[in-house]
């Protein structure tokens, strides 16, 4: 069964209708908010853990229980809402279409997320090259300003909350959220070590909550239809409606909101148009954007889109940006280039990050060509593992994962290609010299 109309929390997803604030209000959004708010900080944090909404930002930690790591006293520091929105994870354009075409669900969640951690301010932080979208999102804003939804005594709340726009420069690390937090304040975008986490010290030394785009954006919907709603999509601890990104050898790619632990293959085939060439010309999946490690076929014929269910074959939902690949699909090359972008992209403070994904990438290139030795997949292999959890951020835990994904499902792929390299190259044996 397919998610119902009724259900969707995006009914402006594809932009069929106007972004503006009248549409929106038309569509539901702004709805008894300051009955929301009138609700109290408690009831909202403890509606959200028990809708079990994980951040959809990639690491699926529960939002409800996040939220409440912010102190609870009023002190002299304030405390801040940071929205991510830099949107960098290859093969995810979500948060974009949230952005651009139903704006208003992002505004009143951070009304609502902010007052519930006891913020005044919230900063969205948009990715450069999302220009028109930080376009559509300021004049989105200025409407909410406007008619008192936002600003001072928001919604007539008797809550002052204002809401800024920052535009990021374009780098994937950025999207990191200490990394975040850093260029925000107009620093170099490079993390550091947690603890102590965002929610002790953030944004200006002050409590933070950074959450995603998506995360943020379902919350109104999910306090005003009820947290049982919420939680009876998906299986337990998985729930909800989530955004999908389907793209690649598709015949139509799209981005589809969908109950959560939906069989893969059925959301391929109901709303991407099925596998180019039909479900047995699949090669494999990455189901949840770059960092997660592909799915051969076998294991997408009946896995679910849920995060325990793909962690369970060492894969995760990640951002949901599912890239589907067919037979033609060259695998050692396609997993290379992600490591030449996950090498590209590190910030360098890391010796295992900076030298270790500039070698895995060279590395990769030489196993495309196959000029290699089998016995160096092995050592690639434990390089990886060298790599992984000896950093400050996961940036390079996700550049690894690819590769070891590819090595644990493609090995004979590699080893077929080192074994051609080798055949092709073989040198002639000499002859013996004429007596
Ligand atoms: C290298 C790297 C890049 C990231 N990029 C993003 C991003 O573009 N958008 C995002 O929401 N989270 C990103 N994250 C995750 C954030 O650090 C953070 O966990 C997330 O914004 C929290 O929001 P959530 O709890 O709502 O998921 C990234 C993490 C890493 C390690
Ligand atoms: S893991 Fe890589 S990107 Fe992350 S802090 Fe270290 S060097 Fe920078």
């Amino acid at each position: 069964m397919a998610l119902a109309d009724k259900d969707r929390i995006f009914t402006n997803l594809y932009g069929m209708q106007d972004w503006r604030l009248a549409a929106a209000q038309r569509r539901g959004n702004w709805d008894g908010t300051k009955g929301i708010l009138e609700k109290g900080r408690d009831w909202i944090i403890e509606e959200m853990k028990s809708s079990g909404l994980r951040g959809r930002g990639g690491a699926g930690f529960p939002t409800g229980m996040k939220w409440s790591f912010m102190p609870k006293q009023a002190s002299e520091r304030p405390h801040y809402l940071v929205v991510n929105a830099d949107e960098s994870e290859p093969g995810t354009c979500k948060d974009r279409d949230i952005i651009r075409h139903d704006p208003q669900t992002l505004i009143e969640g951070c009304l609502i997320a902010g007052f519930a951690m006891g913020a005044h301010a919230g900063y969205i932080y948009i990715r450069g090259e999302y220009y028109n979208e930080s376009v559509v999102l300021e004049a989105a804003i200025q409407e909410a300003y406007d008619a008192g939804l936002i600003g001072k005594n928001a919604c007539g709340s008797g809550w002052d909350f204002d809401l800024y726009v920052h535009r990021g420069a374009g780098a994937y690390i950025c999207g990191e959220e200490t990394a975040l937090i850093e260029s925000l304040e107009g620093k170099k975008g490079m993390p550091r070590l947690k603890p102590p986490f965002p929610a002790a010290v953030g944004l200006y030394g002050c409590p933070t909550t950074v959450n995603n785009v998506e995360t943020i954006a379902v919350v109104p919907t999910i306090l005003r239809r009820g947290a049982a709603w919420f939680a009876g999509f998906g299986r337990p601890k998985n729930s909800g409606t989530k955004v999908f990104c389907i793209q690649g050898h598709v015949n139509k790619p799209c981005n589809v909101e969908e109950e959560m632990s939906i069989p893969m293959r059925e959301l391929i085939e109901r709303h991407a148009g099925g596998v180019r060439g039909g479900w047995d010309n699949l090669l494999c999946v990455i189901p949840g954007g770059s960092s997660t490690p592909l799915l051969p076929k076998h294991i997408c014929d009946d896995v679910l889109m849920d995060f325990d269910a793909l962690r369970e074959h060492k894969s995760g939902l990640g951002t949901a940006g599912v890239i589907v690949m067919d037979k033609s699909t060259d695998i050692v090359r396609a997993i290379a280039r992600l490591s030449r972008f996950y090498k590209h992209e590190s910030c360098g403070q890391c010796t295992p990050c900076r030298e270790g994904m500039g070698w895995v990438s060279r590395m990769m290139d030489r196993m495309v060509e196959g000029r290699a030795d089998v016995e160096e997949i092995d050592v690639l292999e434990e390089v990886t593992r060298r790599i992984e959890g000896h950093t400050i951020c996961a940036l390079a835990d996700g550049g690894v994962w690819p590769v070891q994904g590819l090595i644990r499902h493609f090995r004979p792929v590699m080893e077929a290609r080192i074994a051609e390299y080798k055949a092709k190259h073989a040198r002639p044996s000499m002859p013996m010299a004429a007596e």
